[in-house]
């Protein structure tokens, strides 16, 4: 999932906001082309050169491709693995105003054999946390850190790969060393509570923030800083145990999120693979360039197939000198992804 320089494409948005975004670009929100504009992402030729996987949400896993397939066999034959966000959301958390925590761990080990049995690899769940003068709490820390720990194991004895994604947001005006403490205090909470439920960190990804000012806040922070705060905090609470890191866009634009990428990675080589898991940062272009046009499938294809490329080629700045431990270009060029 996190090797040989690719990354996941996280198309797994809800309904409602796959809703949105399709009428923001003018296009009708149906099933018909909710399913159409997966089905133009996932067929792009060559994706599988720079995307090891895409995360679906439940409504596009259990559909078809318009030649009958179901969706994960279509992407298991593009040469992308299956994967599914299992979780039902954020909502509420009592006692905890303007918190959440998210749900769906009620009838989760039935859904996961559904879903495993229809060919998932691996899956997701997202926390989310909100920076504000008082927050987060300490309790909405350890609620979403426990459900994301129950939520890892109970993957895990599917016999699947949890990713992991406590995500805390951009909005605010805080700035990145806020950022920074925040991102750090939930990481320690999160890496205490998978090791209180037994999570196996080889077999797991995990999926954070990039350390960023809030989208408010002026002056914005360089690329350099955003780099050294991301990694600085990887390297104080992520367990070198852990398989991979896979960053998401968190709102970023596309071409940060791609600059903020190649920064974090050419600050030298870490414990853990550092990839990437965007969703916006890696589709807008694509939806722009499609919007919801059938003739259009090849230039929304293009948009996304190029992106990919730049965030592959974003994790390749780093080579090692020669004779030591392969560089990310050399085993990326080594790798194939066509099966
Ligand atoms: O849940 C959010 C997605 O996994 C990542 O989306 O890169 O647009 O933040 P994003």
């Amino acid at each position: 999932m996190v090797g040989n320089g690719r990354g996941i494409l996280a198309a797994d948005e809800s309904v409602a906001t796959m809703n949105k975004r399709l009428e923001a670009t003018g296009v009708a929100p149906t099933a018909e082309q909710r399913c159409a504009y997966r089905e133009m992402l996932l067929t792009t030729p060559g994706l599988c050169d720079s995307i090891s996987g895409i995360i679906l949400s439940d409504d596009i896993f259990t559909a078809q491709v318009s030649d009958g397939r179901p969706f994960p066999d279509a992407c298991r034959e593009a040469g992308l693995l299956p994967g599914i966000k299992v979780d039902t959301g954020a909502k509420p958390l009592a006692n905890a105003a303007g918190e959440t925590v998210t749900e769906g761990l009620d009838d989760l080990r039935a859904r996961l054999e559904l879903y495993a049995s229809a060919g998932a690899a691996f899956t997701k769940w997202r926390a989310v946390i909100q920076i504000g003068e008082r927050l987060p709490s300490r309790r909405a820390l350890v609620a979403n850190s426990h459900a994301l720990a129950r939520y890892a194991t109970l993957v895990q004895e599917a016999g699947l790969t949890p990713i992991v994604e406590p995500e805390v947001l951009m909005d605010g005006s805080h700035g990145l060393d806020r950022c920074e403490e925040v991102t750090q205090t939930v990481l320690h909470t999160v890496f205490e509570q998978l090791a209180e439920q037994g999570v196996v960190l080889e077999g797991t990804v995990l999926k954070p923030n990039m350390v960023l000012a809030g989208s408010d806040c002026e002056p914005r922070a360089g690329t350099d800083e955003v780099a050294a705060a991301t990694v600085r905090t990887l390297r104080s609470t992520v367990p070198a145990a852990v398989a991979g890191v896979a960053f998401l866009s968190g709102g970023q634009g596309v071409d940060q999120a791609t600059a903020h990428l190649a920064a974090i990675n050419a600050l030298g080589p870490q414990p853990w693979e550092l990839s990437f898991s965007f969703g916006r940062a890696l589709v807008d272009e694509a939806l722009q360039a499609w919007r919801g046009d059938p003739q259009r499938t090849g230039a929304g294809q293009d948009a996304l197939v190029a992106r990919a490329r730049a965030n592959a080629d974003a994790r390749a700045v780093w080579a090692a000198p020669a004779g030591s431990w392969p560089g990310r270009a050399q085993r990326r060029s080594a790798a194939s992804c066509r099966r």
